[in-house]
């Protein structure tokens, strides 16, 4: 049987990422045209026939650099439609970085459970597959989306980065909540199996509230170590730096920040002025646009074109 030919798009304002995932993946980019209308509405279309195509498209759905969080969910919707409606056998979004993930459970009455909803509507649109990287909640977003998922999980890509960089230092790995426990614990593992050494865990105890954050338990040993403070995003920093501030307390010898998506919301120059960090690391889900200066030269930003290739590949291949 042969397989159906794989296209990969990528739009606008992601395409710098798509355009390194289809060098990895050794193709061009499938070929689209986006148009914006005066009223502030788009429309987009493939300039290529995809009937029967394994289409895959790309777009990270951060908001910021002159479109918004939802700007960006409208037109791979949109999009993902058109592509459906020109007769693509299967369509998968790929959002390295996935809005709305945070909303996954109500913590207040009446709440909104706003990523069941971003899936619903992906599944309106007739998208049948969907890929992100290093999601805030796991379990949240696979029952969330009822159409096949595929994580890319973020711990192998810094277990690679900070290895070789810690050789036979002592090492620690801290959750700055306990909802990222199995985050960092996966960062752990990761690291020292690669560094075959012992690397310790340590929790940061955090509530958020009406925006107010609360909580100052800290678990674990980092005193003369090495903290590595793993995270799924950096929005305005705060979380870090928290964090940062008790390992320092507790005596940790040198502190990293390692966050799957850096968005660099308000405020976020404070962990590079706080003179805590030796590090702060990201992956390329999200381009650091927000950083300027200073602070963007001592960010270092890790590939994530790599393995969304790879999981691409893996999907188109499973067929
Ligand atoms: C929250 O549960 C997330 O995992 C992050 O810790 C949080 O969103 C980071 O935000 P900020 O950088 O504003 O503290």
């Amino acid at each position: 049987m042969t397989r159906a030919p794989l296209s990969l798009f990528g739009l606008h304002g992601s395409r710098p990422l798509a355009e390194q995932v289809a060098a990895r993946l050794e193709i061009a980019l499938a070929a689209h045209e986006e148009r914006d209308f005066e009223d502030g509405e788009h429309k987009a279309r493939p300039l290529q026939d995809v009937r029967g195509h394994d289409a895959f498209v790309l777009h990270t759905l951060h908001g910021g650099e002159g479109d918004s969080a939802n700007d960006r969910l409208c037109r791979l919707l949109f999009f993902c439609g058109a592509l459906r409606d020109a007769g693509a056998a299967r369509v998968t979004a790929v959002a390295p970085y996935l809005c709305y993930a945070r909303k996954d459970r109500r913590t207040k009455t009446n709440d909104p459970v706003t990523t069941r909803y971003v899936a619903a509507m992906f599944e309106a649109v007739g998208i049948g597959q969907v890929i992100t990287l290093e999601v805030h909640n796991l379990a949240a977003f696979e029952n969330a989306f009822r159409c096949p998922s595929l994580h890319v999980p973020a711990a192998p890509l810094f277990a690679a980065h900070f290895a070789p960089l810690l050789r036979r230092v002592p090492a620690v790995v801290v959750s700055p909540d306990t909802g990222g426990a199995k985050r960092a614990e996966q960062v752990r593992e990761a690291l020292e199996s690669l560094r075959g050494a012992p690397v310790g865990a340590a929790f940061m105890e955090k509530h958020r509230s009406g925006g107010v954050v609360t909580g100052t338990l800290f678990a674990g040993d980092v005193r003369g170590r090495v903290a590595i403070i793993v995270d799924d995003l950096i929005s305005t920093g705060g979380t870090l730096l928290r964090a940062a501030r008790a390992c320092r307390e507790a005596g940790a010898a040198e502190i990293h920040a390692a966050a799957a998506h850096g968005l660099f919301t308000g405020g976020a120059e404070d962990l590079f002025a706080a003179g805590l960090f030796g590090s702060v690391v990201v992956s390329s889900t999200v381009p650091p646009f927000r950083l300027a200066g200073a602070a963007r030269a001592r960010l270092t930003v890790l590939d994530a074109a790599e393995p969304l290739a790879r999981a691409i590949a893996a999907c188109h291949d499973a067929g």
